[in-house]
Parts: C-alpha cells; sequence; structure tokens
C-alpha cells in the first residue's frame, strides 16, 4: 500500500476519533427548524449547555390577547394580603453528591438520552406537522383534539422539554407560536381551573424560568390574571369550572358545591411562583385564603390529617366526606405542600405551615394507606391504597393506581426537606412498588387501577409469606379478578396504560436523592417497555390492556407524555445538575419552578 494512502487512513482515523470524541452527541436528531439558534454551544463547563446567553435569544414580540383579563373589574375583590415572605438563602441540600460517571456508564446514558430523544422527537415533528397549535396530536389517525380550550395544550407543556433535550431551534418556534396564542378566546364556553393551571401557567412559568424570555413571562401573567377571575367569588374561594364570557363581565361566579380535593389544592406553586416572579403579591394572598381552609379543616376529618375526596369550597367545608386517598382525584392537593413549603422557603410563618400540613399528612397516609402486599417473593416495598372510613372506623382497600405512584418519590423529597429517615425509607419502598408492578406484567408496565392481595393481621407493614390459599380467597373475592394476572394481584381493574408519568417520576426523584444506580437501570427497563408497547405510526399511544402482549392501542395521546413521562425520562439519563432539585421544585405537570435565590448559573 503507497504510503500517501496510509497517512491518510491515519490522518482520517485521528480525525473521525476527534469527532467521535468531541462533538456533542446528544444533538445527532435531524430536526425541521427555521431559526439559526442552533442547538447550544458546547462549552468546556458542561452547565453551558444549558445556559441561558441573551446574546442568542430571539427577538419575538407577544402579541396581546383579544381580552385584558387584568382589566375585570371584580365584584368580590380577593383579599391582598397575605404578602409574599422573604425568601430564604440557606436550605436542605436534597440530591445526593454525584460523582462523574465513569466513560463507559457515561457512553451508556448518552446512548439512553439519544433514544430517549429520538422519541420524543418524532413525537415532537408529528405535533407539527399534524396539529400544530392544536391541543393534543391524535396518535394514530394523525389528526387533532382541542380539549383544553384551543390553546396549544401539547406545544406549551412541551416548551421546558424542548429546552432540557438542547432543542433551542425547536423551542424559540414554539415560543414565536406562543407569542399569538389568544386567552382571550376559548374553544368551550368553561374553562377547566386545575388543568389550565398545571398545563398552561405552570408550563409557561418553567419555560420562563429556563430561558428567561420576557414572552412567556407576559403570557404567563395573561393565563395567571384569567385564573385569577375565578376567585371572583362571594367567599373568595376559586370555582372548579370558569364561565368565560361571566368572568370577562367581572359580576361574580358562583362557587360549585362539591369538587375533587385536588382541584382547589392544585395551584399553590403556580400562584406563589407567579407572585415571585411579578412582584405582585395578589396570586400568593389569593391561594392563601385557600389553603387556610385546608389547614383548618385538616385533624377535624373523619381520618384527622387526610382530607376527603370531595370538598365543598362553596361551603368552606373539607372535613365531612369518608372516602380517602392519595391517588386521583387527591393527590396533587397532598404533593403541593412540601412542595410549597420547599419554594416558600422555611424562615416564615406561612412556609412553616406547609410543613405542618405536609408532616401532618404523611403520617397519617404511612399508618392508614400504605400497605405491604403479598406477593410470591420477599420484595420489601410498599403500596398506596385507599381508605374508607365507615361506622366501624378505617378500612384500608388494598386498591391502587398508577396515579399513586407520585408518592414515593414526594415522600422521598419530604425525607430530605424534613430530614426523616423514615420519609425517606418509606418513599423508597413506595417507589420500588411500582417499579415491581411494572415488571410483573409481561408487557413490563403497570395498568392504570389494580387490587393487590392484603396480608392477614392488622399490621399493613409486616411480611407474609405467600400462601396460595388465602390469596385464591381474596381473588374469587372479587368479581373482577382473572386467572391470567400475575401472582398477588387479584384484579387489574383498569388493565390500560395511558401514557402516565407517575412511576418514572418517583424513579427519577429516587435516583436524584439516593445516587443508587439501581434507579437508572430500572429507568431504563421501563422506559424499553412503554415504547415497546404504545409506539405508533406518528408518536406513542394509550395501550387498552398491559396485561397482556399485543393488545390494541387508543388514538389518544395526552400533552403529560412529552410534557412529564419523556421529560423524567430524560432526566433519569442526563447530567445530574440538569434540573437539579436544590435548584429546582417541579409543579405536578412536571414544570419546574426555579427556588429563589438559588446559585444555579442557568
Ligand atoms: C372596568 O371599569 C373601568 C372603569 O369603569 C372600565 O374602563 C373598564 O372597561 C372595565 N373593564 C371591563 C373588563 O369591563
Ligand atoms: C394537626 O395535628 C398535628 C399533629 O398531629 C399538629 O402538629 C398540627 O398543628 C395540627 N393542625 C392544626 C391546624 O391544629
Ligand atoms: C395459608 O392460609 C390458610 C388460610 O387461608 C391457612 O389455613 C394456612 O395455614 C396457611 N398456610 C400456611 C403455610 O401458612
Amino acid at each position: 500500500m503507497p504510503r500517501i494512502r496510509t497517512r491518510h487512513i491515519t490522518v482520517c482515523a485521528v480525525l473521525l476519533l476527534w469527532i467521535y470524541f468531541f462533538l456533542p452527541r446528544d444533538e445527532a436528531i435531524p430536526f425541521i427548524s427555521s431559526y439559526g439558534y442552533g442547538t447550544p454551544r458546547r462549552g468546556t463547563d458542561a452547565l453551558a449547555r444549558y445556559m441561558n446567553d441573551p446574546t442568542n435569544m430571539p427577538d419575538i414580540v407577544a402579541r396581546k390577547s383579544s381580552f385584558d383579563w387584568s382589566s375585570v373589574n371584580f365584584t368580590y375583590p380577593p383579599p391582598l394580603t397575605p404578602k409574599l415572605p422573604a425568601s430564604v438563602t440557606k436550605r436542605p441540600r436534597i440530591q445526593h453528591r454525584f460523582k462523574p460517571d465513569a466513560r463507559d456508564v457515561a457512553e451508556i446514558q448518552s446512548q439512553r438520552r439519544r433514544e430517549v430523544k429520538r422519541v420524543f422527537g418524532r413525537a415532537w415533528v408529528s405535533y407539527k406537522r399534524q396539529a400544530w397549535k392544536k391541543d393534543a396530536l391524535k396518535p394514530i389517525s394523525g389528526n387533532y383534539v382541542d380539549q383544553f380550550s384551543g390553546w396549544a395544550a401539547t406545544l406549551v407543556d412541551s416548551l421546558d422539554t424542548l429546552w432540557m433535550m438542547g432543542l433551542r431551534d425547536e423551542f424559540y418556534e414554539a415560543v414565536e407560536a406562543v407569542a399569538t396564542i389568544d386567552f382571550g378566546q376559548s374553544t368551550a364556553a368553561t374553562v377547566n381551573t386545575f388543568e389550565t393551571c398545571i398545563r398552561y401557567l405552570g408550563g409557561l412559568i418553567a419555560a420562563y424560568d429556563l430561558s428567561g424570555h420576557e414572552v412567556l413571562k407576559m403570557k404567563a401573567i395573561e393565563v395567571g390574571d384569567l385564573l385569577y377571575a375565578g376567585f371572583n367569588t362571594e367567599n373568595g374561594m376559586p370555582v372548579d369550572f370558569i364561565l368565560f364570557e361571566t368572568a370577562k363581565k367581572g359580576s361574580g361566579l358562583r362557587v360549585e358545591s362539591q369538587v375533587v380535593s385536588a382541584s382547589p389544592g392544585t395551584i399553590t406553586l403556580e400562584f406563589t411562583r407567579l407572585s415571585q416572579i411579578t412582584g405582585d403579591d395578589k396570586y400568593y394572598a389569593a391561594v392563601s385564603g385557600v389553603m387556610d381552609v385546608f389547614h383548618e379543616g385538616q385533624n377535624k376529618t373523619k381520618l384527622p390529617g387526610m382530607w376527603p375526596m370531595y370538598v365543598s369550597m362553596h361551603d368552606q367545608d373539607v372535613v365531612t366526606g369518608n372516602q380517602f386517598t392519595i391517588g386521583g382525584n387527591a393527590d396533587s392537593l397532598y404533593e403541593y405542600l412540601p412542595k410549597a413549603h420547599a419554594l416558600l422557603g422555611s424562615a416564615d410563618a406561612s412556609s412553616a405551615k406547609y410543613e405542618v400540613m405536609a408532616r401532618t399528612f404523611m403520617d397519617a397516609a404511612i399508618k392508614n394507606l400504605f400497605f405491604r402486599p403479598m406477593i410470591p417473593g420477599d420484595e420489601d416495598i410498599l403500596i398506596s391504597g385507599n381508605c374508607d372510613v365507615l361506622a366501624d372506623g378505617p378500612r384500608l382497600d388494598p386498591e391502587s393506581e398508577h396515579l399513586s405512584c407520585f408518592i414515593g418519590g414526594l415522600y422521598a423529597l419530604g425525607g430530605r426537606l424534613f430530614n426523616s429517615d423514615e420519609y425517606l425509607d418509606v418513599g423508597a419502598k413506595l417507589a420500588r412498588g411500582c417499579a415491581y408492578a411494572y415488571h410483573s406484567f409481561p408487557t413490563g408496565v403497570m395498568p392504570e387501577r389494580y387490587n393487590l392481595a392484603l396480608c392477614p393481621g392488622s399490621d399493613h407493614h409486616a411480611f407474609c409469606p405467600w400462601n396460595d390459599s388465602s390469596f385464591a380467597a381474596e381473588a374469587l373475592a372479587r368479581p373482577e379478578h382473572k386467572a391470567h394476572l400475575p401472582k398477588g394481584f387479584t384484579t387489574a381493574k383498569d388493565p390500560r396504560y395511558i401514557l402516565r408519568p407517575e412511576a418514572i417520576e418517583s424513579v427519577f426523584i429516587l435516583w436524584r436523592i439516593t445516587g443508587d444506580p439501581w434507579w437508572r437501570e430500572t429507568a431504563w427497563e421501563m422506559f424499553e417497555a412503554v415504547v415497546l408497547a404504545t409506539e405508533t405510526e406518528y408518536a406513542n399511544a394509550a395501550v387498552l390492556d398491559v396485561t397482556v402482549l399485543g393488545a390494541k392501542k387508543e388514538d389518544y395521546m395526552e400533552s403529560f407524555w412529552l410534557a412529564e413521562t419523556l421529560k423524567y425520562f430524560y432526566l433519569c439519563f442526563a447530567d445530574t445538575d440538569l434540573i437539579s432539585l436544590d435548584d429546582f421544585v417541579l409543579n405536578t405537570e412536571a414544570h419546574p419552578f426555579r427556588l429563589p435565590k438559588t446559585k444555579s448559573k442557568w
């Protein structure tokens, strides 16, 4: 072989090696984009990749909505106190102190990130082509649906995921679309307070907190003022559904006589952060009035420490009902208590109030809701059940659901915030319980709602060995029991998986808090199983039955697939400084809000 060729090959090999080691490998997915901002430059400091560079921020101007929600003349103006407390500078450390991964381990994580990003990218490109500025893409037919007022729910919900994945062109293209959203018009006559708060307001605040782009702040204020108009009621409690045109007139709205407790209980983080970034206390003051009602009633309920699933904000009655759960309908009421404490800091009485409410419910749930199921192995897991309080006292029903799976991560967070090893330990067992449920089924994915067998005896945290005949007896007592279910599961009452995030949410938090690589490996197993079960031509769809292989899918993809599920998967394999839990607290739609006065550079 002639010398010159050899040298040529050597040069090529060196060049290829250089490319292999020094080019940003995460950014390998080709996206169609109209901006020239590209992916963030790779600096010497790893964090620089995520840093907001003001000279690199496109000049996008927001178009004002057709109605100015700040001009509503309230018949019942909400109180303007309490004022936002001054934020603290010292906080308990939340995340594990991570050391850099060894090169081979880092390479595996990088491949995993690329794979998550590939799945996200397919769905995003389909959303752009088939459903741009609509609320949701239908992932089988390629149609779209507007179920959240038609303000581009999927787009707003995905903004911060785009940012975290380093997709800056896509991010700013979406911000340009956000600039044209008209919060003065709605496709439906009533606006759902809860969904609008967690998806739109939460999504805009987080995207602003990450990028600092003013368009996002302005649109967050518009939607914040729209939600604030829902507090224009006789007793200052928010309505669950805002009658859109009535609210504009300012003559007052009527509070519903019964709502699920999560609805009024899931405004605190968004309104507190909105007050923090605008300097306007009115949002914080309004939501404080709601949380005072919950504080007042906490120890007076049938299960002291917890609130019933249904409450009446019209009567300010949060004590009467007898059904208790941390699952659907109640979940984020509980979730926001430790998180509000984290967002406010601990120096002030109002923040201390959130800590007391948080600790009080956490102790009550450990005693009354969590159980160690009877399963064939000896895994030390806990499952969150439901509790009904009847004449003969509290009765634990060993029924759980995917929505409850956030609770493991929340206890782990509480363990760090309140310096409690017990909460952290319980949190790890609860998160392992959901991971156990995932890998018990042939698809590797857990069903939406199911029952597990309860151990005999009154100590629901105690281990009991597997017993065929007592399992058979429990299963027989359940009309929904099917013979093909894995041992231990007496039902899969709702066998679907609808792309929900809660299990991976807890796995992510446990990974960041403990640093135990088991969590990251578990995350990867879950990711592979979920993608295999849900992938469609356009994106990913809900599966009708995870208890069997090859079940049909439903033409349905909630915006939380991109906003939460894929974000949590991505963060499990990302640099542990990306959205550090010491710098951010995440709302119930996985939107990170920056903790005031934290020193993070990006
Ligand atoms: C509120 O009242 C002011 C002064 O009367 C008026 O200019 C404004 O248009 C009113 N706002 C709305 C939304 O009707
Ligand atoms: C409720 O009970 C807990 C202790 O179980 C206590 O710390 C808390 O202050 C009580 N809350 C109220 C509002 O009295
Ligand atoms: C299994 O449970 C049954 C009651 O359902 C009990 O009679 C039996 O002794 C148990 N077997 C073992 C090995 O504990």
